[in-house]
């Protein structure tokens, strides 16, 4: 095969996702963005990973752009992406299984307390602290998509009590459906351990601020494992300082790596991680990819698309 691949990415290095794809498919032909002998007409399928703006458009001949992860809002949030390019995201069963596991990992930790043990064991205090059964915890699940479906269904034989808030009516058994603005309320007004799992487009930006998250019952907590610009940084440390949050479990945030002088890193009721929760499997991708391109060389479709009109 040699369709010409470019790799775009302002983040990752090449040489692992270029070694598996040449792997699976060794008559790709892959340049790499931004090397001086890519000429912008041969280019077919644009590999990417936080593109910088603009640049995508200047391929007149693109095929399709494929996103290295789940996640494309720094792809759709182009104003220049050339729309009639279909956009292909990481869904795979790699991923979701690794988010899913961040996800009961870090329900089961607030549940049953561990950051307090963690506390109590720095100062060689023996204290036993109760907490509820699991048949008694709420956990609110915002973005029931693919990957909030999974772990909500994964959470529900541990006895939780599970809902999920998306746009439109989901019918996941044991899990209750909130949808849209108008049921917000209601949703986290019965959730004690809220999860987010949306994805970053201009309706969720700041969706976890003061506002919304007031409406909690006091001492939920937070474990936020989608987007940093969910959140709006201030608001949640005040909501924790004034006891509103009991605790949060942070993987992003909106400055990447989080600068070393943010209030994140030593709270006490914070538990973070370094946008780890679910990492593209570079294998799973590059069957994707590589498939995909075959098919499409074949005049097929690709799969996997985001919706450029919901940014999702
Ligand atoms: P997805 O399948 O597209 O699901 C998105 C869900 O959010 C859908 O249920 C959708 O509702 C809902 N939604 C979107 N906009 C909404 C709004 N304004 N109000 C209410 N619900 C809304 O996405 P996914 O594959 O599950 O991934 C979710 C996000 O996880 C990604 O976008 C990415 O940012 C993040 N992520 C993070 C990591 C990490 O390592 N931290 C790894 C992978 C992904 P409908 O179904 O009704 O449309
Ligand atoms: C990671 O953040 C992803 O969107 O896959």
């Amino acid at each position: 095969m040699t369709a010409p691949v470019l790799f775009l990415s302002t983040v990752f290095k090449p040489d692992i996702w270029l070694s598996s794809l040449k792997s699976l498919s060794p008559g790709l032909a892959i340049q790499v963005w931004p090397d001086a002998d890519v000429t912008p007409e041969a280019v077919r399928y644009a590999v990417v990973w936080r593109p910088p703006h603009g640049v995508l458009r200047t391929f007149p001949n693109l095929a399709c752009v494929f996103s290295l992860g789940a996640g494309v809002d720094a792809i759709v949030s182009d104003p220049d992406y050339p729309r009639h390019v279909p956009l292909s995201r990481m869904i795979d069963p790699t991923l979701t299984q690794a988010m899913t596991e961040y996800v009961v990992l870090h329900v089961l930790y607030n549940h049953r307390r561990q950051r307090d043990f963690e506390a109590l064991q720095r100062l060689r205090k023996w204290r036993a602290l109760n907490a509820p059964r699991a048949e008694q915890v709420r956990v609110g699940i915002m973005g029931l998509g693919v990957l909030g479906t999974d772990a909500a269904q994964k959470l529900v034989p541990l006895g939780y009590q599970l809902s999920g808030w998306s746009m439109t009516r989901k019918h996941v058994p044991g899990v209750r459906s909130f949808c849209g603005q108008p049921e917000l309320p209601a949703f986290l007004a019965q959730t004690d351990i809220l999860v987010c799992l949306l994805p970053l487009t201009p309706e969720t930006q700041g969706i976890l601020n003061r506002s919304v998250l007031s409406q909690l019952p006091k001492g939920a907590s937070l474990i936020n494992a989608a987007r940093g610009a969910h959140m709006v940084p201030e608001d949640v440390l005040a909501l924790l300082d004034e006891g509103l949050l009991s605790g949060a479990t942070l993987d992003v945030f909106p400055e990447e790596p989080l600068p070393p002088e943010s209030q994140f890193w030593t709270h006490p009721k914070v538990t973070l991680t370094p946008h780890a929760a679910a990492a593209t499997d570079p294998r799973a991708i590059s069957r994707h990819i590589v498939e995909t391109i075959a098919a499409m060389e074949r005049g097929g479709a690709p799969g996997n698309l985001v919706d450029l009109s919901k940014g999702y």
